[in-house]
């Protein structure tokens, strides 16, 4: 493979957009999750709801993978996938899981880390039926993670759902949500001279967020 024409060494960015502190993080880090997201929306951040999902196999071996994330309050960050997909089978395993946000727009990232929960089967309902029918005709027709053998074999099974379900498409009993209930979570604002601003809170026993600032 030719090598690329910048060293890869060489490619090097100084962050100067911003700053955060003890104050500007509040004592509630899903509220100020909110604030950051609000103010991603606003900005010319794409894909602002793209989150790496982490998850951990029965042998202790990580995965990681994009997912979007469809909803936040005071209980977690939901997210929908097939049950029985590899990460369906790892959360199965190992309840332990991490969400990263990097909006390189804005020069932060939000780290997450928590317990992940299957939604209950009525919000799974709500969303899968407000997705465009052929999002909705692709969870059946797509054994997620599955190996298969060719395209084509995506293509006529989207059809043939298409014809079995005439227009009135159920939620797939494998198809869900999951939602992280976070324990950790971690604001990064990049600065010049990769001194970066890090503030983590994290979970009490109590069940009370402490806060803390991390070297960069
Ligand atoms: C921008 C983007 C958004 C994605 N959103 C989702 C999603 O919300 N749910 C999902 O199951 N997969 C989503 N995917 C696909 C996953 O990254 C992954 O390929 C798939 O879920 C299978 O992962 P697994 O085999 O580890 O279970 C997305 C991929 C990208 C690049």
């Amino acid at each position: 493979m030719p090598l690329p024409e910048k060293n890869i060494a060489d490619i090097r960015k100084d962050y100067q957009q911003a700053s955060l502190d003890e104050h500007m993080a509040g004592d509630n880090p899903l509220a100020f999750f909110k604030t950051w997201f609000h103010h991603a929306l606003k900005s010319s951040v794409d894909e602002v709801n793209a989150m790496t999902l982490a998850t951990v196999d029965a042998a202790g071996k990580p995965h990681a993978r994009i997912v979007l994330l469809k909803g936040m309050d005071e209980h977690g960050f939901t997210f929908f996938t097939n049950y029985l997909s590899h990460k369906g089978h790892q959360i199965e395993e190992n309840q332990h899981v991490a969400l990263v946000f990097f909006w390189k727009e804005l020069e932060r990232q939000i780290r997450i880390e928590g317990i992940a929960e299957k939604v209950t089967e009525a919000e799974s309902d709500e969303y899968f039926h407000s997705r465009p029918e052929n999002s909705r005709l692709g969870a059946w027709a797509s054994p997620q993670s599955q190996i298969i053998s060719e395209r084509t074999f995506l293509e006529k099974n989207h059809e043939n759902y298409r014809k079995e379900f005439s227009g009135n498409i159920p939620r797939p009993p494998h198809w869900g949500g999951y939602r992280v209930k976070p324990n950790c979570i971690e604001f990064w604002q990049g600065r010049a001279n990769r001194m970066h601003d890090r503030i983590l809170f994290t979970l009490n026993e109590q069940g009370k967020w402490d806060k803390s600032r991390l070297a960069p």
